[in-house]
């Protein structure tokens, strides 16, 4: 039985919009040795550009890095002019891809159903979704946390079966935490992933909701990161801005290091 110390962690890194081919081979020779002996499991989703490169780099380093990307269609082909396919992504190595990112919900009007078909592809072609969800500041301050929650994550995987449930990842992402510098109390955090797993329990039973891999994403850098982790329904972190430096981001997943 895993104690707290040793537990299992998944620390994803998103990048965003940043960084170009030559800045993300250089970001993973740095990072490489330094997350060496680290217990997590490292993810990165990168931009489109640089997925390729990077898989090409970790191999070389034989880094224990999987790349992913951060967003995709939901169509197989088609005439979509600036889109990208699972199929695509797949091919040049991604192995996950985040989906519902609030960015595209808030950003590009993304709504649950189109969020739903993505997730829906991603599965069909063997890539892993890490589906986020999450508040806006005006839900939280209304109280609707749960609401929205529960909205999100049925809309979102909806007709989904339970081992299609169990191969995904959630990550909970309150709007209000993401890129702000406020992150959310571990209490919190551990309350609204608890929430998370009982509207996965209700729908695809208690087993599928415990098992289930859920993140907390908003703010987390190397100083808070350890709290949110000792949470015990938190099995990892999704980290933005605190993924770009290698030396940061190797201290968060360093951080149940041997
Ligand atoms: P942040 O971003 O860590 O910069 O707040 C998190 C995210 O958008 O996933």
């Amino acid at each position: 039985m895993a104690t707290k110390s040793k537990k299992q962690i998944l620390i994803a890194g998103n990048w965003k919009m940043y960084k170009t081919v030559e800045e993300a081979k250089a970001f993973l020779k740095t990072l490489a040795p330094l997350i060496e002996g680290s217990q997590a499991a490292v993810y990165l989703a990168v931009p489109f550009t640089a997925i390729h490169p990077a898989v090409t780099m970790i191999e070389q380093l034989k880094a224990p890095i999987t790349i992913g990307a951060q967003n995709m269609n939901d169509a197989s082909e088609g005439a979509f002019t600036g889109e990208v396919a699972a199929q695509m992504l797949k091919e040049a190595g991604a192995q996950f891809v985040i989906l519902g990112h609030s960015e595209r919900r808030h950003l590009f009007h993304e709504s649950d159903d189109f969020i739903n078909k993505k997730v829906k592809r991603a599965l069909l072609e063997g890539i892993q979704p890490i589906l986020c969800v999450g508040e806006t500041i005006k839900q939280y301050e209304n109280g609707e946390t749960l609401e929205v929650l529960k909205q999100q994550l049925v809309g979102s995987l909806a007709g989904l079966n339970k081992e299609e449930i169990k191969s995904l990842i959630l990550s909970y992402e309150p709007v209000w935490a993401i890129g702000t510098g406020r992150v959310a109390h571990p209490d919190d955090a551990q309350s609204a992933i608890t929430s998370c797993r009982e509207v996965i329990a209700e729908k695809w039973g208690k087993m599928v909701a415990q098992k289930l891999t859920i993140l907390y994403g908003g703010s987390v850098n190397p100083e808070n990161a350890k709290a949110i982790l000792a949470q015990k329904s938190i099995d990892g972190l999704l980290v933005g801005g605190a993924s770009l430096s290698p030396q940061t981001f190797s201290q968060i997943a360093n951080i149940y290091k041997e």
